[in-house]
């Protein structure tokens, strides 16, 4: 059964490669709202597409913002159930002018395909999409699949959050596969059991009703870019610690057992990391080790600040507003909307006087923490590991965020597969993003076997 999808993929895999072009040239970036027709165009095109390979209820579901898209295919109520999740929206692409291809063009060159959504998340959902395909042609899916995919993962997950919300039955299922993770080093095959959360806001510093000339007020005027910065600052400081009480209160301490993996894997990969950055240390909270400051220690960071003049030449103006946008990751433990109100009562605090500060909310999500003794785990590791026999399976805990994994967890209560096939110079969210496609084929194998293997 299982060989005979092996083969299918084999034979169609010219054909795969010419659906995931077509899929990635539709610039579906949910994050800038002129793109939105396209994520809905993304949307139809994957619904049409998964009621070709043998669904026939694929539908493209509205909600509260972008659509999502929806699908199931029951064989039989004893087999087990996988719930298959994706994203088919994209980060933005400036600066555009670093591309040396062109974004939405996927350009071949070797072994690597480039273009924006190419790993993240396109070519992984594609390929779970085309092993379903394998398996329903060669008459040998023999579990119940769900497809839920969304087109708002990088910009807040708000419809799928009210959808999951509000369906917990209709979702009811077994297992949950997920393919939106990375590879700790090539060809090594690598199993995310843990994401973090965020609270991602802007911030806004008012002073006077409008620009002051700077000599005219200089020295009697507040200056909210100058007030920002101070606030900025005293948040975190240059030993990295962020002073927000209460936020190290919510978090869960790690065992010394936890503690040796992440030290060990700091030893093993910090170079590396370094080297792919272009930088030569780590800085931060030195007393932790990179791969625990990376995984499960909070973060402030500052996206960007923008405000006051800086056109040509000189202009002596005290600015009237200043903006910046912030996020915090959030370790196992931590609550996102918890840790929004304590950073919005810190600000108001921090502000000096007659700035007036407001926090926003723009986005957010909870972390993850899976226990790694999920029988389904040994069967996801066992189809996972035959594509990469020279090395083991690495488990590990991820860095980023997919908003919709911890509410899964939460409301579906079913173990939650995360295997990754991004590689970490595949430029996600930057210039030159690319896939290399011999995971593409190496993601479809995967889940031909996963899927086999789960329902026998
Ligand atoms: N695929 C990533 C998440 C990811 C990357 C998890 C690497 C683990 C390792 C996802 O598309 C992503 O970028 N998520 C955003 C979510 C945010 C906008 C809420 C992120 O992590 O910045
Ligand atoms: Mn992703
Ligand atoms: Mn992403």
């Amino acid at each position: 059964m299982t060989q005979a999808a092996l083969q299918y993929a084999a034979s169609n895999s010219d054909r795969f490669l010419e659906e995931l072009k077509a899929l990635i040239r539709i610039p579906s970036i949910s994050g800038i709202s002129d793109y939105h027709p396209d994520v809905r165009r993304a949307a139809e095109w994957l619904a049409a597409h998964i009621n070709t390979i043998g669904f026939s209820n694929a539908q493209v579901v509205e909600s509260i913002a972008l659509p999502l898209v929806y699908a199931e295919r029951i064989i039989d109520p004893s087999k087990p159930t996988v719930l298959v999740y994706g994203h088919f929206d994209v980060q933005p692409v400036d600066p555009v002018s670093l591309w040396h291809t062109p974004p939405f063009e996927p350009t071949l060159k070797g072994d690597s395909l480039y273009a924006r959504g190419a790993v993240d998340d396109k070519g992984p959902t594609l390929a779970i999409i085309k092993a379903l395909e394998s398996l329903i042609a060669t008459d040998g899916l023999n579990v119940n699949i769900k497809i839920l995919l969304e087109g708002e993962e990088e910009s807040g997950s708000e419809s799928i959050s009210h959808y999951v919300e509000h369906n917990v039955t209709a979702l009811a299922c077994d297992y949950i596969l997920i393919l939106d993770t990375g590879m700790v080093a090539k060809d090594v095959p690598t199993i995310t059991h843990s994401l973090r959360g965020m609270t991602y806001v802007e911030i806004t510093a008012n002073g006077a009703k409008g620009d002051l000339h700077s000599g005219g007020y200089g020295g009697i005027a507040p200056n909210p870019i100058q007030a920002l910065a101070w606030v900025l600052a005293d948040l975190k400081g240059r030993d990295g610690f962020i002073n927000l009480p209460g936020l190290y209160e919510m978090l869960r301490p790690l065992s010394s057992e936890e503690r040796a993996i992440l030290d060990r894997q700091s030893q093993q990969r910090g170079e590396a990391l370094m080297a792919a950055a272009g930088i030569d240390s780590f800085p931060g909270e030195q007393q932790y080790s990179a791969m625990e400051r990376m995984t499960s220690r909070p973060t402030f960071e500052v996206h960007g600040i923008i405000g006051g003049f800086i056109g040509e030449g000189t202009k002596t103006v005290i600015p009237a507003e200043a903006k910046a946008k912030v996020s915090l990751r959030l370790a196992p433990g931590q609550d996102s909307h918890k840790v929004f109100h304590l950073l919005k009562a810190r600000v108001a605090e921090l502000a000096p006087e007659a700035v007036k500060m407001d926090v926003v909310w723009l986005n957010g999500g909870e972390p993850l923490l899976l226990p790694l003794d999920a029988a389904v785990l040994k069967v996801a590791a066992a189809a996972y590991g035959a594509e990469f026999p020279q090395n083991p399976v690495e488990y590990v805990r991820g860095g980023g965020s997919i908003p919709v994994a911890a509410l899964f967890d939460s409301k579906l209560k079913a173990p939650c597969v995360m295997l990754g096939f991004g590689l970490s110079d595949d430029n996600v969210h930057a210039p030159n993003e690319k896939f290399h496609l011999p995971y593409y084929n190496a993601a479809i194998r995967t889940c031909i076997r996963f899927f086999s293997q789960l329902g026998e």
